[in-house]
C-alpha cells in the first residue's frame, strides 16, 4: 500500500488524475474502473482539462463503473449513468458504447449482475480500479457486514447511506433503497486500486480501514490485501493516520 498526501481536495485531485493519466498513456486500450460521489468529481475535471489540452486521448480506453442505483433511469439525474455522462463521459472522446453502468432498470436483476460480471471478464478484467469510500467504509455500495466473495449483486442500502444520499433527492421517499454493485471480490480482482478521500468527515473511516483489522464490518478494510493499493488523500483526510501511524505516509 502506498499512501499519497496532498495539502488540499485540488492537488488530492490532480495527483490521483496523475496516476489515472499514466495508466491511459501508457496504456491505451486500458480497462478502467470508475466511481462516483463527490470525491471523483476533480479528478474527472482535471482528466478533461488534460484532454482538452491535448495531453490524453480515451479514444481506445474501456470502462466499467461500480455501481447503480435500483430504479433509476440513466437519464434520472441522480443516477450514476447521468453523473457519468454528465461529469466525465461527454467531455471526452471515450467512444459512449466503450462505457459501462450497471442498468438500474433491469427486470431480472440477477441476470443483469450475471450480465455485468461477463462484461468485466469480457474485457479482461479491470486495469484501475477508483474508488471513494464512505463513512462506513463502504466502497462501491457494499456495506459493511456484506460478504467479501461476492461479485456484482444487489444490495439494500443502509440507512446510513440512504441518509447521505438524502441530500441529492427533494425527499426521503425518492431516494433508492437498492442498488447494484460490483461486489468486494470484483473489485479486489482489479489488477491496481486508486482510493481518494478527502475531508476530516474521512479521517477515522480511512484509518480503521487502512490500519483497522480486516474484517466485513469494515469493507475497505479487505484493500488492506491487495497488492497494488495507492490511496491518495488530503492532508484532513488523512488526520488520524498522520496521528496514529506517522512512518505511514510517503
Ligand atoms: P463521496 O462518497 O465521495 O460523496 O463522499 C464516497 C462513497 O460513498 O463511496
Amino acid at each position: 500500500m502506498k499512501i499519497v498526501s496532498a495539502p488540499d481536495y485540488q492537488s488530492m485531485s490532480r495527483k490521483a488524475a496523475n496516476i489515472i493519466s499514466a495508466q491511459v498513456i501508457l496504456f491505451p486500450h486500458s480497462v478502467l474502473g470508475l466511481a462516483t460521489g463527490s470525491t471523483p468529481l476533480g479528478v474527472y475535471n482535471q482528466l478533461i482539462e488534460w484532454y482538452k489540452k491535448g495531453d490524453l486521448d480515451f479514444a481506445s480506453v474501456r470502462s466499467v463503473n461500480l455501481d447503480e442505483y435500483c430504479g433509476l433511469s440513466p437519464k434520472h439525474d441522480q443516477s450514476y449513468r447521468f453523473y457519468m455522462d454528465e461529469n466525465f463521459f461527454s467531455h471526452v472522446n471515450i467512444p459512449m458504447e466503450n462505457t459501462n453502468v450497471p442498468n438500474g432498470l433491469a427486470d431480472d436483476v440477477e441476470a443483469e449482475c450475471r450480465r455485468y460480471d461477463s462484461v468485466i471478464s469480457g474485457l479482461g478484467g479491470i486495469d484501475l480500479q477508483l474508488l471513494g469510500i464512505g463513512h462506513t467504509g463502504h466502497i462501491g455500495f457494499n456495506e459493511p457486514d456484506e460478504d467479501f466473495d461476492k461479485m456484482t449483486h444487489c444490495v439494500k442500502l443502509k440507512q446510513k447511506t440512504i441518509e447521505a444520499n438524502s441530500r441529492f433527492f427533494s425527499s426521503m421517499d425518492e431516494v433508492p433503497k437498492y442498488a447494484v454493485t460490483m461486489g468486494i471480490k470484483a473489485i479486489m480482482q482489479a489488477k491496481k486500486l486508486l482510493l481518494v478521500a478527502n475531508g476530516e468527515s474521512k479521517a477515522e473511516i480511512l484509518y480503521r480501514s487502512l490500519f483497522g483489522p480486516i474484517t466485513p464490518a469494515v469493507p475497505a478494510s479487505i484493500l488492506q490485501l491487495h497488492n497494488d493499493l495507492t490511496v491518495v488523500a488530503d492532508d484532513d483526510a488523512l488526520a488520524v493516520i498522520r496521528e496514529k501511524c506517522p512512518t505511514a505516509i510517503g
